[in-house]
């Protein structure tokens, strides 16, 4: 046993990058979750309007300059800003460490942004830096790259809903200087978790299960790379309890005439640029993507749940969203002394 896990290990770190561009999480040993240090409560020291007199030359509205860039942007780079806010909270804390191109200690080390659960997948950097070069511009020194990935998020989550999910993002967030590939799994959960290792992965971070099934209904906006869900979802190895069709169609969907393409199909077959309840539907009808989808309804207080935001109390589902984004924004928070407000997004500060 443990010289097979060993052997395991040390095959991928021989093959290192190289089945990195191949993608996909079944290529790839999971490793146990590690337990990080206690989370900071959600939101210690973060306030909403946090950079309303922050800019002391004249007034700038930093908010309303991310709102603007999520705005111009399209469905799934709105999409993308989603899933960034996730990751960027669950590795390190929100601190703006999935943004960083190199860990500039040390290039030899890869950053997050490369790690399986990020690349090639994630998506909306570009929508950050613009952000943060009209701020920057404006306002030098002053607004944290971890803050506009918690601002766009909440506009994102906004123009995709039309509205249905409109709230205050509280900030005052700092950045992070560190950023490791190696970080990423071991801390966000894989599309073939079952409930308790959700449960788990989330409770690591100070999310209760409910914040989980929550925070699952943006599975209901954007896309995922078919490597992504066929190994545990798609026949021939169909243990799945997908609905017989819809696992057709995806398989139709999946198939290329060009081996080796990974495309991509939506989450969410019915409206798949709406941040809406839907989701919540998808997952009782079996059309869903994912083994952590499907999950949702193993265990019995978690079923009523989805059955809650499918359709019994209208708007529950996008008021406990807007909370659940909002507790996710307070993961590990930096300070002053541990953090910095970046230059650029993309590489830390230069030390003097
Ligand atoms: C519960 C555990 C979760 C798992 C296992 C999971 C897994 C995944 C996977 C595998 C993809 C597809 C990536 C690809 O192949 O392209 C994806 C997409 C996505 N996820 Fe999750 N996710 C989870 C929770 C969340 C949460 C908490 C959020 C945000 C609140 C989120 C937002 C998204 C969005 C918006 C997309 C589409 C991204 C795009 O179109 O670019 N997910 N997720
Ligand atoms: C960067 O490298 C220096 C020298 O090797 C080391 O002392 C320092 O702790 C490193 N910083 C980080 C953030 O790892
Ligand atoms: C596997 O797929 C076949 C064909 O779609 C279907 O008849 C069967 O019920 C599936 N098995 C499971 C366990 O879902
Ligand atoms: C359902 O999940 C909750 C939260 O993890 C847990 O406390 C409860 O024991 C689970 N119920 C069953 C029947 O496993």
């Amino acid at each position: 046993m443990a010289t097979s896990k060993l052997a395991v290990l040390a095959l991928f770190a021989l093959l290192g990058s190289v089945s990195c561009q191949a993608g996909g999480y079944y290529d790839y040993y999971y490793p146990t979750p590690q337990r990080p240090p206690t989370p900071s409560p959600a939101g210690t020291h973060l306030k909403v309007g946090y950079y309303r007199n922050k800019c002391a030359a004249a007034y700038v509205d930093v908010e309303a300059i991310v709102k603007k860039h999520v705005k111009a942007t399209d469905a799934g780079m709105q999409a993308g800003l989603v899933r960034l806010f996730f990751h960027d909270c669950f590795v390190r804390g929100c601190d703006g460490s999935i943004l960083l191109d190199t860990f500039s200690n040390d290039t030899s080390l890869t950053p997050e942004k490369f790690g399986v659960p990020n690349f090639p997948s994630l998506r909306g950097f570009e929508v950050i830096d613009a952000a943060k070069a009209e701020i920057e511009a404006a306002c030098p020194g002053k607004v944290s790259c971890a803050d506009i990935v918690a601002f766009a998020a909440r506009d994102a989550s906004y123009f995709l809903s039309a509205g249905g999910i409109s709230f205050a993002m509280p900030a005052g967030r700092y950045d992070g200087t560190v950023s490791l590939a190696s970080e990423t799994l071991p801390n966000l959960p894989p599309p073939f978790a079952g409930f308790d290792q959700l449960v788990k992965m989330f409770g690591d971070k100070g999310l209760d299960a409910s914040d989980m099934i929550t925070l699952s209904g943006a599975h209901s906006i954007g896309r995922s790379h078919c490597s992504s869900f066929t190994r545990d979802r798609l026949p021939p190895s169909n243990t799945s309890d997908m609905d017989p069709a819809f696992a057709a169609t995806l398989q139709a969907k999946c198939r290329s005439a060009n081996a080796g393409t990974d495309n991509t199909v939506m989450q969410d077959f019915k409206s798949p640029d709406v941040l809406d309840n839907q989701y919540y539907k998808n997952v009782l009808a079996h059309k869903v993507l994912f083994t952590s989808d499907a999950a949702l309804t193993t265990n019995f207080t978690s079923n009523n749940l989805v059955r809650a935001y499918a359709d019994f109390v209208p708007y529950l589902w996008q008021q406990k969203f807007e909370k659940a984004m909002v507790k996710m924004g307070g993961i590990q928070l930096k300070t002053a002394d541990n953090g910095e407000i970046r230059k650029t997004c993309r590489k830390v500060n230069n030390r003097t």
